[in-house]
C-alpha cells in the first residue's frame, strides 16, 4: 500500500530495457562491458533466473573450490568471492570489474537469459551451472526481495506483482523463457541443470552431482562441511553469505532478510485459491512442449 511507503523509497527507479528484456538502468548503461567480458576456460558460471538459490549454490562451489576451509570461506562477502558479472551501480567496481581482479579459477555469477550471456564463456567452452526453481516460491521470494531491495520499483500488492512476473515485466524478464532457455542449451553445452527442490530433499546427492560434473574429489569429511556450512540456518547468520554488509540504501533486512524462509512450498501461505487458478492456467500455457518439469513443493 502507497502509504505505507515513506522516504525510504527516494531510491527506487523503474527498469530500463535490455534488448527487450527489463532490468536496471545502471546495468543497461554497463552492458558494453559485459558484453565484451572475456572469459577464461577455466571460469565456472552460476546462471540462474532471480532468487533461484543463486546464493546457496554460490557459498556451495566456494567451499568446494577451497576444499571445505569455512574460514577462507569467510574470506569476503559472497558477492565478492563469486561477482555478479552484469552488476554496475554508481561509486563500487561494476562485476566486471571485480572479475578482471579475481584470480583464477573464477566462479562468476549472472542472472542473464542464455541468449544475451556474452560469446566469450561458449567460445572459451566454460563449465555452466544453472540453478532453477519453481515458479510460484520463485515469485514469492522475488516480492519481498522487490521490497527490501531498493534498486526495484515498487511492487504493489502481491495481487499487482503476480501479474508483472506472468508478464515478464520484472527484473530479467520472463522467468517461462529464462528456465526454457537454460534447459534447451544443455543440448549442445557443458551444463549442469539443477533444480532448488532437489537441493531441498537431498542436497548430499546434489553436491555430488556437482562435484562429478566439476571432476573433483574431495577429501572424507568435506561433504559433511560443506552440507553443514552452506545450511540455510548457517547462512543466516554467516555475515559473510547473508549480504547483511550491503549498504542499507540498496538492502534493507528489516524490510524481508535476503535469507527470507529458504523452503519450498512457501507460496502456499500466499497465493489465494483464485491466484493459483489463474497462475495454473497461465503456467500451462506457458510450458506447453516443454519436457521440464518442476516440484511445486518440497
Ligand atoms: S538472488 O538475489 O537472485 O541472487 O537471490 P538467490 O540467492 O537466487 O535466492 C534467494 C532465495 O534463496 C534462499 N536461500 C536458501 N534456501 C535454502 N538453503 C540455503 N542455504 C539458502 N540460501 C539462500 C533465500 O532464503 C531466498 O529464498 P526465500 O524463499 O525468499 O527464503
Amino acid at each position: 500500500p502507497p502509504s505505507a511507503m515513506g522516504n525510504e523509497d527516494v531510491g527506487r527507479e523503474e527498469l530500463g530495457s535490455l534488448h527487450g528484456i527489463p532490468l536496471y538502468k545502471s546495468f543497461v548503461e554497463g552492458w558494453p562491458q559485459v558484453e565484451a567480458f572475456k572469459a577464461r576456460p577455466d571460469d565456472l558460471l552460476v546462471a540462474t533466473y532471480p532468487k533461484s538459490g543463486t546464493t546457496w549454490l554460490s557459498e556451495i562451489l566456494d567451499m568446494i573450490y577451497q576444499d571445505g576451509d569455512v574460514e577462507k570461506c569467510r574470506r569476503d562477502a559472497i558477492f565478492n568471492r563469486v561477482p555478479f558479472l552484469e552488476m554496475k551501480a554508481p561509486k563500487i567496481p561494476s562485476g566486471v570489474e571485480l572479475l578482471e581482479k579475481t584470480p583464477s579459477p573464477r566462479l562468476v555469477k549472472t542472472h542473464l537469459p542464455v541468449q544475451l550471456l556474452p560469446t566469450s564463456f561458449w567460445d572459451k567452452n566454460c563449465k555452466v551451472i544453472y540453478m532453477a526453481r519453481n515458479a510460484k516460491d520463485v515469485v514469492i521470494s522475488y516480492y519481498y526481495f522487490y521490497q527490501m531491495a531498493k534498486m526495484h520499483p515498487d511492487p504493489g500488492t502481491l495481487a499487482e506483482f503476480l501479474e508483472t512476473f506472468m508478464a515478464g515485466k520484472v527484473a530479467y524478464g520472463s522467468w517461462y523463457d529464462h528456465v526454457r532457455g537454460w534447459w534447451e542449451k544443455k543440448h549442445e553445452k557443458q551444463i549442469l541443470y539443477l533444480f532448488y527442490e532437489d537441493m531441498k530433499k537431498d542436497p548430499r546427492q546434489e553436491v555430488q552431482k556437482i562435484l562429478r560434473f566439476l571432476g573433483k574429489e574431495v577429501a572424507e569429511g568435506t561433504v559433511e562441511k560443506i552440507l553443514h556450512h552452506t545450511s540455510f540456518q548457517e547462512m543466516k547468520k554467516n555475515p559473510a553469505a547473508n549480504y547483511e554488509t550491503m549498504p542499507i540504501a540498496l538492502m534493507d533486512h528489516n524490510l524481508s532478510p535476503f535469507l527470507r524462509k529458504g523452503i519450498s512450498g512457501d507460496w502456499k501461505n500466499h497465493f489465494t485459491v483464485a491466484q493459483n487458478e489463474r497462475f495454473d492456467q497461465h503456467y500451462q500455457e506457458h510450458m506447453v512442449g516443454t519436457d521440464l518439469c518442476f516440484q511445486m513443493e518440497a
